[in-house]
């Protein structure tokens, strides 16, 4: 989590040319922004809480600056603890995404030494570090080297010294990219706020520091501060269409894509599901890793790889998984599910599976993404930028591929074309014949609940979890989902008259058991709203979706996400950044 950008070149209006890319990278965290540039020998800051929105910077013209979005780890959500931090002299600055683990001691540390704290972060401490370094005569790189050998945990940092035009950057698993222009270096922690200005860059391995000045660009090893060979790459890839293309949120644009995402899959990935079926087949033991809704895409795949191929896998959280790592060897397989691909549990979780010799495969939106990089196998979802918050088609992206390859391991990859094409058609009918409107009458209804809960069985059952978090996380509504199995032994206490409960009923060998859980929870007073091909007398409510088989979590997703979003809308919230949330997920 947490944006950051920097510029090192010919003096220009590097402020708005900062803020710029800062929108870009917004949804790494939005809980408040920061722009430094230099100001003769001095440090220039402007900072707030909050989103950018519209804000503007007036800072002066400049040969160097940077600028951070923050998502808080270490201190509130203020104007105090917002990124920049300078030193005491106001020489340096520091940006930085993850967390000191061992902020406290060092904190204390400097304290005694005498150093003023202006803010609560663990960050601040690096400024001070590298502060006492060069007053000690360390170089800015020997004295960023040193400070950052000190810090525990996952971080990134970039230290800037105005009166050197020199910009400093280190990383531990979160990601960073230099880019490299003409009289003109750049880093960013994320390929995209790179591309408007170059597309020649070097994703900075951990353990590297990049110097960057205005016309050179030095790698050196961060322990002995020896050069490193500089391997440039070139970015051909763009980043797709990041418009709202007549939209009113990116939500809506999203969820309206996921037709074209599963008929993408269905027409076009069949060497994808074969390389991948191959390594499931040829491995022994299979760990489909994911976070929050690729966690629940996973747990899909663990239902279809048995249902469809009759082949155990296992689905793990990736914050689970060194919990897990036991029965990995050097035949295993570590899949990893991610949109954004810098999700810090699954590549920390891919780190570990690499370190016992298993083989990494990845199925990931981003490319060029840590993990993506990372893995022998890497398939692109392509599901196009996903820029709402919260995971829509790239959820559907990784079901649908799941799909597929379950089928291509069972030899029968013309069935799984057969759903996956009917879900696509099924999921663009749903809002061409007035889907939405006929959700938001249901959201209409329950607007004012506090909570609400969704049962599922067998392949649905993820599909429950996954409708419960898509409602909870952009609505606010406290909304959990069960396996509905699973009421009678406790869960069912918490029902009240008039609760809202949501129930997927397919027409599949779940159906007759969620309908007898329907109606435990319709007698204790739940309001029953059904997602099923077929409508059923405890139903009070029905949202009617196509009949596609093993496709079935695929259709009834979109129900969800749009009482999620309608919810959202009718209590006045943002669907696309949510509260307290941030799209990438960098720290652990
Ligand atoms: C929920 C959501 C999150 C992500 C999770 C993993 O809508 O978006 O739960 O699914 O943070 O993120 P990725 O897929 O980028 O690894």
């Amino acid at each position: 989590m947490c944006g950051i950008f920097g510029y090192v070149g010919q003096p220009t209006e590097v402020g708005p040319m900062v803020l710029g890319a800062l929108k870009q990278l917004e949804y790494r965290g939005y809980d408040s922004w920061g722009v430094a540039t230099r100001d003769g020998g001095r440090v220039a800051v402007e900072k707030q809480t909050g989103k950018i929105g519209t804000a503007t910077v007036t800072l002066p013209t400049s040969p160097i600056g940077f600028g951070h979005t923050r998502w808080a780890t270490h201190g509130g959500v203020t104007d105090a603890n917002a990124h920049p931090h300078l030193d005491e002299s106001g020489r340096l600055a520091v940006i930085h995404n993850g967390i000191i683990e061992n902020f406290r001691e060092l904190r204390d540390e400097l304290v005694a030494r005498g150093h003023q704290f202006r803010s609560d972060t663990d960050t601040e401490v690096v400024v001070h570090l590298v502060e006492e370094g060069i007053a000690g005569g360390q170089s800015l790189v020997d004295a960023t080297r040193k400070t950052f050998a000190r810090l525990h945990g996952l971080n990134a940092i970039i230290v800037m010294d105005v009166t050197q035009n020199e910009l400093v950057a280190v990383k531990t698993i979160s990601p960073l990219i230099v880019g490299l222009g003409r009289g003109a270096n750049y880093v960013a922690s994320d390929t995209t706020a790179l591309v408007e200005y170059t597309r020649d860059v070097v994703y900075l391995e951990d353990n590297q520091v990049a110097v960057l000045r205005p016309d050179e660009v030095i790698l050196l090893d961060l322990h002995t501060g020896a050069p490193l060979p500089l391997r440039r790459e070139r970015v051909d890839w763009d980043a797709g269409d990041m418009g709202l293309g007549g939209y009113p949120d990116f939500m809506s644009k999203e969820m309206a894509e996921q037709g074209r995402v599963v008929r993408q899959v269905a027409t076009g990935y069949t060497e994808y599901a074969r390389a991948l079926s191959d390594t499931i087949w040829e491995s022994y033991g299979t760990f489909l890793v994911g976070c929050g809704t690729a966690s629940y895409a996973a747990l899909t795949g663990s239902y279809l790889f048995s249902r469809i191929a009759r082949r155990h896998v296992n689905a793990v959280l990736g914050s689970e998984f060194k919990y897990q790592e036991h029965f990995l060897t050097n035949r295993s397989l570590a899949l990893a599910l991610s949109q954004s691909g810098e999700t810090a549990d699954i590549i920390e979780a891919m780190v570990t599976s690499r370190a016992r010799g298993a083989k990494i495969g990845a199925l990931v939106n981003v490319r060029g993404s840590t993990l993506d990089r990372m893995a022998d196998l890497s398939i692109p979802l392509g599901a196009g930028p996903e820029q709402c918050v919260l995971s829509t088609k790239a959820y559907i992206a990784k079901l649908a591929i799941l799909t597929l390859t379950a089928h291509t391991l069972a030899g029968t990859p013309e069935i799984a074309r057969d759903i996956l094409l009917r879900a696509a058609d099924a999921l663009d009918r749903f809002l061409a014949e007035g889907g939405s409107a006929r959700v938001r009458a249901v959201a209409e209804q329950i607007a004012g609940a506090d909570h609400l809960y969704v049962i599922g069985r067998g392949l649905n059952y993820p599909t429950a979890l996954e409708a419960a978090l898509k409602i909870k996380e952009v609505s606010y509504v406290h909304a959990e989902g069960f396996a509905a199995g699973e009421l009678k032994h406790g869960v069912i206490a918490l029902l009240t008259a008039g609760t809202p409960c949501l129930v997927f009923a397919p027409i599949d060998e779940t159906r007759a058991d969620i309908l007898s859980g329907a109606m435990e929870m319709k007698s204790r007073g739940g309001l029953i709203i059904g997602i099923s091909p077929l409508h059923d007398p405890v139903f009070d409510l029905h949202l009617p979706v196509a009949d596609v088989g093993d496709a079935s979590p695929i259709v009834n997703a979109l129900p969800a996400q749009l009482l999620g979003y309608h919810l959202a809308k009718l209590r006045g919230y943002d669907p696309d950044k949510p509260r307290n949330l941030a799209k990438s997920v960098t720290v652990k």
